[in-house]
């Protein structure tokens, strides 16, 4: 039983200039949980047994010994951040010209005990590192023995009763203290497991979008925000003053819902030690249309305008003047009377 008692303290979480509301925590056998889930708004499940027997058991030295000897996918970086990008987004015809993008992090496969062997060697100002793998048949028995004794039943349970589309894929973080996976929003809904340390979630409704200045769809960054939240850049993003945050620490054994499209910034502990993670990622419902959109099918809608028109266009510096000629003066306050 894991005691509701802190094992942390407000040294280790970093210091953001935002504001910031707790995100409930609810025991797993309380209805609340569908009232969340069916509102698609965050929640922190307790004493669930979702993946209770990796709670009991899994640690660095037991992802060593099991994880299996195939390669995994481990991103490193010069600094805590690891800003998530897709290379394959810069060759598409909307960047004809190739503009040149720097990658963040690097990626590159290792066995575990090399990613083990490099946190035990780690000293300040190495390179930081972040393992993280789709959970798959090439993992050793202990861990695919733990696997089927997650409370499948639970999970699937909350799949089926608020029409969520089928399981994609089952992801393994095993981050290093104080590595940020920075603020995004992703196309799935999400129970977030926290196996091993202390993570801190920060998440955003959908209709901060204009607060969080995503990358255009066709960057890199798609579904990145733009802003760096150790270092507004104010000027260019004056509305990140208004974003409002809803904040959590989960320890093992916490499950925090990420809601579909709800932005999401994720540290592990500054000296908290290595953290692991498992989430479980869901296709979206069937898209069941009811006017008016609600919050996450306008930022879908959006996302569908963009694409349309930096296809059509062929250029995406095309894309902002032709939005501006048909707003401006059109839809814009100033002239409503
Ligand atoms: C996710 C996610 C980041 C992390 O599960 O969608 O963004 O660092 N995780 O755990
Ligand atoms: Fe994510």
């Amino acid at each position: 039983m894991t005691s509701d008692k802190k094992q942390w303290d407000y040294s280790q979480l970093r210091k953001y200039d935002l504001n910031f509301e707790q995100i409930p925590r609810v025991y797993y056998k309380d209805s609340k949980i569908d009232e969340l889930l069916a509102l698609n708004r965050p929640v922190v499940i307790t004493g669930s047994n979702i993946v209770k027997p990796a709670c009991e058991r899994w640690n660095l030295e037991f992802l060593e010994d099991h994880l299996g000897n195939s390669d995994h996918t481990v991103y490193v970086s010069r600094n805590h951040v690891f800003k998530y990008y897709d290379e394959k987004k810069i060759l598409s015809k909307s960047n004809p010209k190739g503009v040149k993008f720097k990658p963040p992090t690097r990626i590159v496969e290792m066995k575990v005990y090399e990613f083990m062997q490099k946190i035990r060697d780690w000293r300040h100002g190495d390179d930081r590192i972040y393992l993280q793998q789709s959970l798959n048949a090439s993992v050793g028995q202990a861990i695919a023995e733990d696997f089927v004794r997650f409370d499948w039943q639970y999970v699937n349970g909350k799949q089926d009763k608020h029409n969520w589309g089928p399981l994609t894929s089952n992801l393994l973080f095993v981050a290093m203290e104080g590595n940020v996976t920075p603020c995004h929003y992703d196309e799935q809904q999400n129970f977030f497991a926290q196996v091993y340390g202390y993570k801190r979630c920060i998440l955003f409704p959908p209709n901060q979008f204009e607060c969080l200045y995503p990358h255009p769809i066709f960057h890199p960054h798609d579904r990145q925000s733009m802003v760096d939240f150790e270092k507004p850049d104010y000027n260019k993003f004056p509305k990140f003053k208004q974003a409002k945050g809803f904040e959590t620490v989960l320890g093992p054994g916490d499950v925090l819902y990420i809601p579909i499209y709800w932005w999401h910034h994720v540290e592990s502990l500054l000296s908290g030690g290595p953290t692991i993670t498992i989430n479980f990622w869901f296709k979206g419902g069937p898209t069941n249309i009811e006017y008016p959109l609600n919050d996450h099918q306008k930022v879908s809608i959006m996302r569908n305008i963009e694409k349309m028109l930096v296809e059509v266009l062929q250029d995406p510096k095309e894309v902002g003047p032709l939005l501006r000629t048909m707003v401006l003066g059109r839809f814009t306050e100033n002239i409503n009377n």
